[in-house]
């Protein structure tokens, strides 16, 4: 569990949302020194210190109080959420906000070729994804069947190499499944990036810098509107 002084944040090491994070968390006046290696870094100016690891682990470390707060997509956020409820883990988290960056979504995706006439047409077929929980609850709610086989990244290959008929992956500006030859067919889901927090009351010390950061955020991000 964390210190009562030092506020911890949770953010992605590398990938999609790290410089974005990075980027808001500097413009919120913190100093900030992430080297490579240093996985928790301490902030010079401020009782603040940051976790960097991958976006997947985000929620559940907010989840179970080893972090404070976490800066996350919603996509890995829900998954995560589904995926801890079912095997009877913390799934509890509060969404204190949405942030302006990190925006994508989740889709159904066919190779060119494919004949789509609506979802019905996808009964029966197998789908790649890093998402499986996202995907079954897409499945249920509209009264398909669908298979999935588990991928955690290059979801795009795996129609072409026979893994799977379809993917169900993440879309931003379409390029990924342009060059593999795919179409998207549905959208699953929408996300952004989103600020998370663990939902027992903070300390009233760290209460306090949450407060001073959450009032930064909401000025750089009106800035940039
Ligand atoms: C992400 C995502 C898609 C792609 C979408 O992959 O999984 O594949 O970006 O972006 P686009 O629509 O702008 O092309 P990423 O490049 O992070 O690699 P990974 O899936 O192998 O982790
Ligand atoms: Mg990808």
């Amino acid at each position: 569990m964390t210190s009562t002084k030092r506020l911890t944040i949770a953010m992605q090491k590398s990938g999609r949302l790290s410089d974005d994070t990075q980027n808001l968390l500097k413009r919120c006046g913190l100093k900030l020194n992430l080297t490579d290696r240093r996985l928790l870094a301490h902030v010079s100016n401020m009782p603040i210190d940051i976790m960097r690891v991958r976006s997947s682990d985000i929620p559940g470390l907010v989840m179970d109080g080893v972090c404070d707060i976490g800066i996350v997509g919603d996509n890995t956020l829900e998954e995560a959420a589904l995926e801890r409820k079912l095997l009877g883990n913390n799934s509890e988290y509060i969404r204190t906000k949405g942030l302006n960056f990190g925006g994508c979504r989740l889709s159904l995706a066919m190779p060119e070729e494919f004949e789509y006439t609506g979802i019905e047409s996808l009964n029966g077929l197998r789908f790649a994804t890093t998402y499986p929980q996202l995907l079954k609850r897409y499945a249920s709610e509209n009264n398909i069947d669908v298979d999935f086989c588990l991928l955690k990244g290059s979801v795009e290959v795996a129609p072409r190499v026979g893994l799977a008929d379809g993917i169900c992956d993440l879309v931003s500006t379409g390029a990924t499944l342009e060059a593999n030859g795919l179409k998207e067919v549905e959208v699953i889901y929408r996300s952004t990036a989103a600020l998370i927090q663990n939902p027992n009351p903070l300390s009233q010390d760290k209460q306090a810098i949450f407060d001073t950061l959450l009032q930064r955020m909401q000025g750089v991000m009106k800035a940039k509107e």
